[in-house]
This record gives structure tokens, sequence and C-alpha cells, in this order.
């Protein structure tokens, strides 16, 4: 039995109970105002650098003994050899018996023993060879991408993210949903000659990206478009079904990429054709050198373990329920869905790996838009609201535009956002009082670059692995959203057919009002 079953169920472990015993006696009471009263070193002691990112997690509600039992908690449930064995390619996704290696998609060549290496490494290579080739092709100015969930979150999030540095003369659409509003928009803007239309599916198999992908070659033989070969391109695990839809260009990957763990794959080719071969390898690097401090650090200054941890102690002892995502960048506008998919479908699990319900609560909700704009809609709650949302503040020393006074007084916004969570105003007591004493992090970047954002991506993967793995759920699986998708096509055939025996009361009602 690999350790993915043995592995302590941190509920079951000693340090749970103690850091419930100290969460009730002391760490509910903490005042951060009185934690930096007390201690100088505060803001030394619980930051963090990392690779690229540099992490102030010292307005969070942790002092030293709760960061000690949450490390022995880590201990004793075997963190660092789950994460080995994530390392060393066993099946940590043990309900589909699976590897799970996005992290070898960013492994320089001829780094370490795995047997996949050199396969990930020839692919990249093709796939970056054609994204230059497009690149360098003054003919094709739209590029659309066909996908959803990770085959559209991650490439959308990081060519919106590294809009800076990307290819004049292109641009990028993405189709994800069945809606057909949402392609009927994108082909009005577009000519068949000067399209090309990325189908981005893991499987191949998903119904909207699939009735998306026919309703775009329907237009584009309807338009008088010639030459699929050219203006269609296949990123699969499943190059035969591409085949077989008659897409000649695939670039393919393999089964233990993770939908949500895929933009480092040929499902990153849209952002490669943006930021170019250089650029994309950039990313990778980036996430690499977060991928070997997560590897080889130990928990104490380990910023995903770090994160992880708090994660846990939120979410279990405070019973916080949901995380706020806060870039101070609009290019980051996309990085909260981002992060919602990569977080909820990881960890938004109700028993363990073993298939036991587990006993406490797993991921929360994530949320958030970019600031300031966040700041004129939903931080009134944050502040003054009956919740406690942690933040999570994202911002970068270096702005990437030349126009002056903006960047100062975006990042004062950011620093002072989080200063009056955390400080709050008395008052009296009533519309005008703060309580604050609300806790956020605050993650600086150097400058928003691939390398960074490569880093950023990468820690925050892997802090998603480290509360899944002390919760002892597989974070790789996703069999929640099965159940949705087989009633969707009953429903779909009922739709045509105004059959609605057997339904129950509300579906068999909406479907009479739906057909009129
Ligand atoms: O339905 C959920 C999901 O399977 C995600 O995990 C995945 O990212 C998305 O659908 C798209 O899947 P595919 O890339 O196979 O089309």
């Amino acid at each position: 039995m690999n350790n993915v079953m043995t592995r302590l169920r941190c509920d079951h472990a000693p340090a749970w109970a103690a850091l419930r015993e100290h969460f009730e006696s002391i760490g509910s009471k903490l005042d951060l105002r009185d934690a930096f009263r007390r201690d100088e070193g505060r803001f030394q002691a619980f930051s963090q650098a990392a690779p690229h990112v540099f992490a102030d997690l010292s307005k969070n509600l942790i002092d030293n003994q709760s960061q000690a039992l949450l490390m022995e908690l880590a201990r004793e449930c075997g963190l660092e050899r789950h994460r080995d064995a994530l390392f060393a390619g066993e099946a940590v996704n043990n309900t589909e018996q699976r590897a799970v290696k996005h992290w070898l998609l960013r492994a320089p060549p001829g780094d370490g023993g795995d047997p996949d290496l050199a396969l990930v490494h020839s692919t990249l290579d093709a796939m970056l060879a054609y994204a230059e080739q497009v690149r360098g092709d003054g003919a094709i100015t739209d590029i659309v991408n066909i996908g959803i969930g990770g085959s559209d979150l991650g490439p959308q999030m990081a060519v919106a993210a590294l809009e800076s540095f990307a290819a004049e003369g292109k641009r990028f659409h993405f189709v994800s949903n069945i809606d057909g509003h949402e392609l009927a928009a994108v082909l009005r803007r577009v000519r068949p000659g000067s399209t090309l239309f990325l189908v981005a599916s893991k499987t191949f198999t998903t119904i909207e990206t699939m009735t998306n992908a026919r309703s775009a070659r329907a237009w584009f033989e309807a338009e008088g478009g010639r030459d699929i070969a050219r203006h269609f391109a296949a990123l699969t695990t499943n190059v035969a079904a591409a085949r077989e839809f008659g897409i000649a260009t695939t670039f393919g990957f393999w089964d233990w990429v993770g939908g949500r763990y895929s933009v480092w794959s040929a499902i990153g080719l849209p952002v490669a054709i943006a930021i170019g071969a250089a650029g994309f390898r950039e990313l990778l690097a980036g996430a690499h050198e977060m991928d070997r401090h997560f590897a080889t650090t130990p928990l104490e200054t380990n910023l995903p373990v770090r994160l992880g941890l708090l994660d846990v102690w939120y979410r279990n002892f405070h019973g916080f329920t949901s995380r706020n995502i806060a870039p101070y960048h609009s290019a980051l506008r996309r990085l909260p869905a981002y992060l919602q998919q990569l977080e909820m479908e990881s960890n938004g699990k109700r028993v363990d790996a073993q298939g036991r319900a587990v006993a406490f609560a797993t991921s929360p909700v994530l949320w958030g838009e970019p600031g300031t704009n966040g700041q004129h809609a939903y931080f009134q709650m944050l502040h003054q609201g009956t919740d406690v949302v942690p933040v999570e503040f994202v911002a970068v020393r270096k702005p990437a535009h030349l126009l002056p006074g903006h960047h100062d007084l975006l990042l004062a916004n950011a620093m002072a956002q989080a200063q009056a969570l955390m400080q709050g105003k008395a008052d009296d007591g009533g519309h005008r009082n703060f309580p604050g004493n609300r806790p956020s992090s605050f993650f600086l970047l150097d400058a928003l670059t691939p390398a960074s954002l490569g880093a950023l991506l990468a820690m925050h993967e892997h802090r998603v692995f480290v509360s899944g793995s002390l919760w002892g759920i597989n974070s790789f699986d996703q069999w929640g959203v099965e159940l949705g998708k087989v009633l969707a096509l009953d429903v779909a055939a009922r739709l045509g057919s105004g059959d609605a025996a057997g339904l129950d009361g509300s579906t068999a009602g909406l479907l009479r009002h739906i057909r009129g």
C-alpha cells in the first residue's frame, strides 16, 4: 500500500488536539495589534521570502505556538513523505491510480531521473516552435482558444497577466461557455482567413468544448474558410479523437497532468504564442524554482507549507468559510477565477482518500476582484461585515506602464486596506466603528514577469497540496463534476421531447415553462 492510503489524517494526529486546546485558550483571542506591540520581530518572523515572491504573513492570526503546532501536525501527518511521493511520481491521485506530475512540465532537460522528461521536452520544443511560427505569421491576427475549466482559465489568466510581454498584432479570444452568445460574439469579430482556432481539451470529450469546436468549424467552412490544417490545432491527451475530429495539428500531454494544473503543458500554447518561446520557458523556470523551494526547504521556512497550514488553521479552527483574493494589478484580473478552480476543484471534497466521510471542513470558498475596484464594492463587508474573511493582497513593486503617480497610489491603497483591516477604528461602537483584527496576507512580486507569475502559480498549487494532504483527501480527482454532466444530457433530451415523466416537481415545472 502506498503512503496515500497509510498517511495519518490530520484530525487523528496528537497535534490536532493540541491545536484545538491552544485555539480555545489563546489562539482564538489573538489580537494582531497587541501582537505587533509585544513583538518587534513579528514582521520578520512571519514574513517569508521564496523564489520571486515575498510574502508578509505577519497580519495573520497566528503566533509562534500555533505555527509550531501546525508544523508538528504536518510532520505527524507525513506531509514530507507525501510531498516526496508527489515528486517521485507515485500514484498520489489514488482514485484514478495516476501519478501527479505537472511539476515535471517545468523541470529543465536532464533534471532528475523521471522517464517522461525527455518526452516532455520534445513535446515542449515542438509546441514552442509552432508558437514561434504563428507569431511570425502576419496573416494570423486572431487566436481563438476553445476550452473550459483548466483548458481555459489558466491560459486566459496568463495571457492577460503577461499582456505587457505580448506580441503586437495578435488578438486573443477565449470561448469556454456552451452559451452560444459567447462564441457568436467572437465569430462576429474575426475572419476565417486570419484566425487560428485552438481546441483545448484534455479529454477531447467535454460537451461545451466539442459543441463550440463543431460550431466554429461549421462557421469556418460556411464563411469560405479553407485549409483546416492551418487554421485549427488541438491541445489534448486524446490525440486520436482530435484526428477523428479532423484536426491534424495536435500537441499532446499526459494523464498525469490534471486539467487545473495544465497551463504548463500544451494547454499553455496561447500563452506561448502571446509571449514567445523564451517567455514561456521563463514561466516554466519560475515555477520550477518554486517547485525546488517546496521540495527541499525545511517546513518552517517553506512558503507553500506555511500557507497550506494557515489554510488549515483558518478553516478548521477559526472556522472561516472563505478567502478573498485581491490582486492589486489589473492584469491579474482572472487570477481569482483561476485560483477558485485550483482550490475548490482540488479540495472541495467530503471524503478522505479512502472514501470515509471527513469530520471537519475542507476547501473554503475563494472569490475576489482586482483592487482598487473591490474597495468600492465588497470591501465594506470585509471591514464591517459579520464574517471574518482572510484577504490575500497581490502587488508588484514595479509597474509595466510609465504613467506617473498611479502605481504609488495603487500600492498605498493595497497597504492601507491591509492596515485598516488589522487596525480598525474605535468609534461609538456604531456605524463608524471598525472592529479591526481582520487578517490578511500580502504577496509582493518585484514585477509581473513570466518567471514571477510561474512562481506565484506554483506556490498556490503547492499550498493546495499541503492543505489537501493534511485533510487526507485526494486533491487530484473531481468526481463531483460528473453528476451534473450526466443529468444535463437527460434534460437536453427532455427539452426536445417534452417528456417530464419521473422528474422532480421543480425540474418538470421548469421544463414546461421553458417549452412554453
Ligand atoms: O468538468 C471539470 C473538468 O473536468 C475540469 O477538471 C477540466 O479542467 C475541465 O472539465 C475541462 O476538461 P477538458 O480539458 O477535458 O475539456
